[in-house]
């Protein structure tokens, strides 16, 4: 059947009644949609506040990563993955650093930077002088607009003028520095860079296009250092083989990509878990990943000279503590606490230290025993279910899946149908 995707008016209604609509328009029958409305009917107001054209809510698991000790301190991490094997990597490898301490980390002060671009100045040079010259006016002007963030401590701080060639032109573009404190800071960051327009655009005399936030955050880095013991690791033969594997990604843009979504594995599962932007701060990290024009590994590793594995990463983090998902989602609220974090500054550090851990944890399966021996137990556990295995029979059926070393689904509904037969 073909659908019209013309809904006038559909913002305008309740998430129940767009969800009769679309049952309607799409002529599924409403027992097929039925899983997208929340069970708990609040969680469906808040979707209704958080986003347009609300219909219901899409629940993700939410776990809890063990064993981190950072900077001398023990956090409980909440993570929130549709992945199987995210949250055991990363717990079974803050055990191995736990040995020599745990995870070190440290990081910049909260800033963020914003940029105003401005098209068809003459003087490009001369017109990036000039805003220079006009520094503080430009600051004050900036901070007008948001005295309670000024009153934190925080506010827009200096200006670069940077010159960029572009295909249609060559562009003056401002970056405003802002101190964000506490903020991911998009809100304040873009709502300044739009009250400079008109300053801007008069001191440079050119016409200011875009004013937005980047999400290349590289003002506002957290690091991480763990030392991984050579023996807990599996020997001096796994940690040569996750050198091995560092130094494929340092090497090959292929791997890399591969290698550096293993790091945002753990990384975006505590951004969603705590309500923060999982895309700004995947865009900054990939951004980081480019060093002299080639994309790279996020992580490095090396030995120390007793042959463990020091493992460090840098990159930006922009995350909040305040506003956006992390005030109005409960769950992320309930994150925040189970995290015991007190500023945004403390929560990026511990997202690195997770980043880092789920890396060497993937690392260390691929250098040893392969990746598929970890994963196969939960897959073979989601094969089961999916085989329509009950509670009582999903353990068998896991066993004799892994036993078989096919884990598939038609080699799970044979053996539950041999299961059942046997009990019959
Ligand atoms: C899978 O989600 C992540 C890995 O591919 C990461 C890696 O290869 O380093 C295992």
């Amino acid at each position: 059947m073909s659908i019209n995707s013309r809904l006038p008016g559909f913002y305008k209604l309740s998430p129940s009644e767009r969800f009769r609509k679309i049952v309607e328009v799409s002529g599924l029958a409403e027992s097929d949609l039925a899983s997208i409305v929340p069970l708990d009917e609040k969680m469906l107001s808040i979707a209704d506040r958080m986003i347009e054209n609300a219909i219901g809510t899409l629940s993700i698991p939410f776990g809890v990563a063990a064993n981190f000790t950072i900077n001398g301190r023990d956090y409980l991490v909440p993570m929130a993955t549709e992945e199987p094997s995210v949250v055991a990597a990363a717990s079974n490898m803050a055990s191995v650093a736990r040995i020599h301490g745990g995870f070190h980390t440290s990081s910049n002060q909260p800033i963020m930077i914003s940029q105003v671009q401005v098209v068809g100045a003459k003087d490009p040079q001369g017109a990036r002088m000039r805003l220079y010259e006009r520094r503080q006016e430009l600051l004050d002007l900036a901070n007008e607009h948001d005295p309670f963030l000024v009153k934190l401590g925080g506010g827009a701080k200096d200006i670069q003028v940077r010159i960029v060639e572009g295909a249609s032109g060559t562009f003056v573009v401002l970056h405003l520095i802002v101190d964000v404190r506490d903020a991911m800071g998009a809100n304040a960051v873009n709502t300044m860079a739009e009250a400079l327009a008109p300053l801007v655009s008069e001191i440079a005399a050119g016409r200011v296009r875009l004013r937005i936030l980047s999400n290349k955050a590289d003002m506002r880095l957290a690091r991480v250092r763990a030392v991984y013991d050579r023996d807990a690791l599996g020997g001096p033969d796994v940690v040569d083989g996750i050198i091995d594997a560092y130094a494929f990604a340092a090497a090959d843009p292929y791997r890399a990509a591969t290698h550096n979504k293993g790091i945002m594995n753990g990384i975006t599962a505590v951004v969603l878990a705590t309500g923060n932007d999982t895309r700004a701060v995947e865009a900054g990290a990939h951004s980081h990943a480019v060093v002299d024009g080639r994309y790279t590994s996020l992580s490095h590793y090396e030995k120390d000279g007793d042959g463990n594995l020091v493992g460090t990463m840098e990159l930006p983090m922009a995350v909040g503590l305040v506003g956006g998902a992390t005030k109005t989602h409960p769950v992320a609220q309930a994150a925040v606490k189970i995290l015991g974090v007190k500023s945004a500054q403390e929560l990026a550090e511990i997202i690195v230290a997770v980043g880092l851990s789920q890396n060497t944890g993937a690392l260390r399966a691929l250098a040893a025993e392969g990746i598929q021996k970890g994963h196969m137990s939960l897959h073979a556990r989601n094969v089961a279910v999916a085989a329509g295995a009950g509670n009582e029979e999903i353990e068998e059926v896991v066993a004799r899946l892994k036993d078989g070393g096919h884990v598939r689904l038609d080699k799970a509904q044979d053996i539950l149908a041999e299961i059942r037969a046997s009990r019959r």
